[in-house]
């Protein structure tokens, strides 16, 4: 069967994979290839057991894999059959040099720029696809002039705007999708291109075009915006601890107000993932770098406020628990950094684990998917902890519970039966605020949630 398009997407990660299965999903008469310089995660999406755990994801790629959606290593070859090139490599945190610890390292998609030049015979779209600078298009575009004849590239930007555990639904019914091109000929017919491409699913009224560097800026105030809120309710939180208000109320009668809005106000022990912290670093770089020292400071907060949560977390633990937790047993319920996921990567509950480590305290990590990633987070991590599948077994003969992801699980355990197995006093500090602390409390637990007055027997 010969196919009306050939998309080929480089990087078959957490952003990658989704988005090329949802593509072939909706869009049969497309021909979707994605390579990754890693044969093991290539072989995983080809597998039963794909590299990433999302909702819904399983059935999808098993409806279209070998159909008409392809993982493979040969980005050679895939380069060269693509007529629409999307770039899904990751942009970590640079760790080395100038910007360290700040701005983007760019390197990975620098070398796929280079190798999409090397490997094409013929003009092709390329899309950025994951977090970039505002700008970096540009340098694309230097890279990828070309001397073969006739061969040509368009440069687009088409951040991802996808939540993990909710990813195919907001693939399937995004709020919006975001192209940004160039504003020449050539640039709109591209942008074009990519809107058709789209409109096989997404209503045409939301998917908006802009200038490509509103584009790539776009996707790190979105971030931005988002983290701030969370730390805007988790700074607030405290307040309520010291004043017994009561966070989730304020939180409540502050999103009513329709200019405000109710999501993204849950106070929490802070915000993790690949995404936030990072975007925000590399947006406090871009202000620095082009001299606004104020501004970078005023988003710089954002990230303090979300470090100091974990601080004050673990801090309120030890003061709790009679300001020693050498020897003690403690359960840490949940390492992914959010539920419906296996994904841990920035995860609160691993700075806290090396926290509670550091104070010499033994901890029992559980969680439901991902303790796999859990075990290669923790590997040179010094300091006694375990890892336990089962949630019962793990918070058996500790003193204290921390529950660190919202996992639906943890609301509904019998935490009776967990309560007659652990050590007494029994405490638990419920940095999601997700289980029903009168009935924790009832049972003999002393209660710590975020920005609530605390429960305590004695
Ligand atoms: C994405 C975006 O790309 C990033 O910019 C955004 O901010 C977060 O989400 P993600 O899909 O989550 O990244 O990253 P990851 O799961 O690490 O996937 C990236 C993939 O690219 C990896 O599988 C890696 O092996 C692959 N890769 C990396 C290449 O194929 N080639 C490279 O040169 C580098
Ligand atoms: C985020 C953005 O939401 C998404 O649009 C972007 O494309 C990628 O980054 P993701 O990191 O997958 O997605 O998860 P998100 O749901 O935004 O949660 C991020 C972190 O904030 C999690 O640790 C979550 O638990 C935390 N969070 C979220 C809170 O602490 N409180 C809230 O009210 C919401």
């Amino acid at each position: 069967m010969k196919f009306e398009k050939e998309i080929l997407c480089i990087g078959a990660g957490y952003v990658g994979g989704p988005t090329m299965a949802m593509i072939a999903h909706k869009c049969p008469r497309y021909r979707i290839n994605v390579v990754d310089i890693n044969p093991e995660k290539i072989a995983q999406w080809n597998s039963n057991r794909l590299p990433i755990y999302e909702p819904e994801l399983d059935e999808i790629v098993s409806g279209v894999r070998g159909r008409n959606l392809f993982f493979n290593t040969d980005i050679g070859a895939g380069i060269r059959a693509a007529d629409i090139i999307f770039v899904s490599v990751n942009t970590p945190t640079k760790t080395f040099g100038a910007g360290a610890g700040m701005a983007a390292d760019l390197q990975y998609v620098e070398k796929t720029a280079r190798q999409i030049l090397e490997y094409s015979e013929s003009s092709k779209i390329v899309v950025e696809r994951s977090t970039l600078p505002v700008r970096t298009a540009q340098a694309m575009e230097r890279i990828l002039i070309s001397d073969k004849p006739g061969v040509k590239f368009e440069v687009l930007s088409n951040p991802e705007f996808l939540s993990e555990g909710t990813a195919i639904n907001d693939l399937e019914n995004p709020d919006r999708v975001l192209i940004g091109s160039q504003q020449t000929k050539s640039g709109l017919k591209a942008r074009d291109v990519l809107c058709q491409i789209y409109e096989n699913w997404v209503p045409r009224g939301r998917i908006i075009t802009s200038n490509i560097w509103s584009s790539e800026l776009s996707k790190l105030v979105a971030n931005a915006f988002l983290a701030q809120r969370i730390s805007s309710i988790n700074a607030i939180s405290s307040l309520c601890e010291a004043t017994d208000a009561n966070v989730d109320e304020v939180a409540r009668a502050v999103g009513l107000d329709s200019r405000i809005g109710p999501e993204f106000l849950n106070a929490s022990i802070g915000f993790g993932g690949s995404c936030f912290k990072k975007d925000l670093l590399n947006l406090v770089y871009l202000f620095r770098n082009y001299g606004l020292d104020m501004e970078a400071d005023y988003w710089e907060g954002v990230i303090l406020i979300n470090e100091n949560q974990k601080d004050r977390f673990v801090m309120n633990m030890l003061r709790n628990m009679f300001n020693t937790l050498a020897g003690k047993k403690i359960c840490v319920f949940g390492f992914a950094f959010k539920a419906n996921t296996g994904d841990t990567r920035a995860t609160p509950a691993l700075t806290v684990a090396k926290k509670l480590m550091a104070e010499k305290a033994e901890v029992m990590i559980t969680d439901p998917r991902a303790l796999g990633n859990a075990k290669n987070d923790l590997q040179d991590i010094a300091g006694r902890y375990k890892l336990v599948d089962d949630p019962y077994e793990a918070a058996r003969g500790c003193h204290a519970i921390a529950i660190m992801t919202e996992w639906k699980l943890y609301r509904t355990l019998d935490y009776k039966k967990i309560f007659k197995s652990m050590q007494k006093p029994a405490f638990i500090f419920d940095g999601r605020n997700i289980a029903d602390h009168d009935k924790l409390f009832k049972i003999g637990f002393n209660v710590f949630p975020i920005g609530k007055a605390k429960m305590v027997h004695f």
